[in-house]
C-alpha cells in the first residue's frame, strides 16, 4: 500500500507538468520572465524598465509599432542598442514566447 502511494506522487507531478507545458499560460510566463522590466501592468515603470528604457505597452501607438514576428524575434534572439543589452536572448520555448507576447498585447488600452 505504501509503495503504491509513493509511486502515485511522481506520476501526479509529471501529469501536472505536462499540462502546463502544453497550454502555455501567457500571464504566468510574463509575470515570471518579463514583469521585472516591463511591469505587471506593461507600462515598463519598474526600476529595471526605467533604467533600460522599456516602453509603455498600454500605449496603442507603441503596440502598433511592433509586429508579433518582430516581438518574437527580439525576445528569442535578444535585443541590443549599441553596446547595451536591452533584452537577453530568451531561454523560453517558442510557445511560451508567443504566449507572453499575446499577454503583452492585452495591456493595450
Ligand atoms: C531585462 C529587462 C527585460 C526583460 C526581462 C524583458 N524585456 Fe522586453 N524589452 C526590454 C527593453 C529595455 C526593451 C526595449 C524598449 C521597449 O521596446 O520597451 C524591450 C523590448 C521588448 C519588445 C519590443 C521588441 C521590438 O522589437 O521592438 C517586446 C515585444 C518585449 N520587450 C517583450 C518582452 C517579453 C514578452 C518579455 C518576457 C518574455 C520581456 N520582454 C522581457 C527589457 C526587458
Amino acid at each position: 500500500m505504501k509503495k503504491i502511494a509513493l509511486l502515485a506522487i511522481p506520476a501526479a507531478f509529471a501529469l501536472a507538468f505536462t499540462t502546463t507545458a502544453m497550454a502555455a499560460d501567457g500571464k504566468a510566463v510574463y509575470t515570471d520572465n518579463c514583469a521585472k522590466c516591463h511591469g505587471e501592468d506593461g507600462k515598463g515603470a519598474t526600476k529595471m524598465g526605467t533604467k533600460l528604457g522599456a516602453r509603455d505597452y498600454t500605449d496603442a501607438t507603441v503596440q502598433a509599432s511592433i509586429t508579433d514576428d518582430q516581438a518574437f524575434k527580439s525576445i528569442k534572439e535578444g535585443m541590443k542598442k549599441d553596446d547595451k543589452t536591452l533584452m537577453k536572448p530568451s531561454e523560453l520555448s517558442d510557445e511560451d514566447i508567443k504566449a507572453s507576447v499575446a499577454y503583452l498585447r492585452t495591456f493595450k488600452k
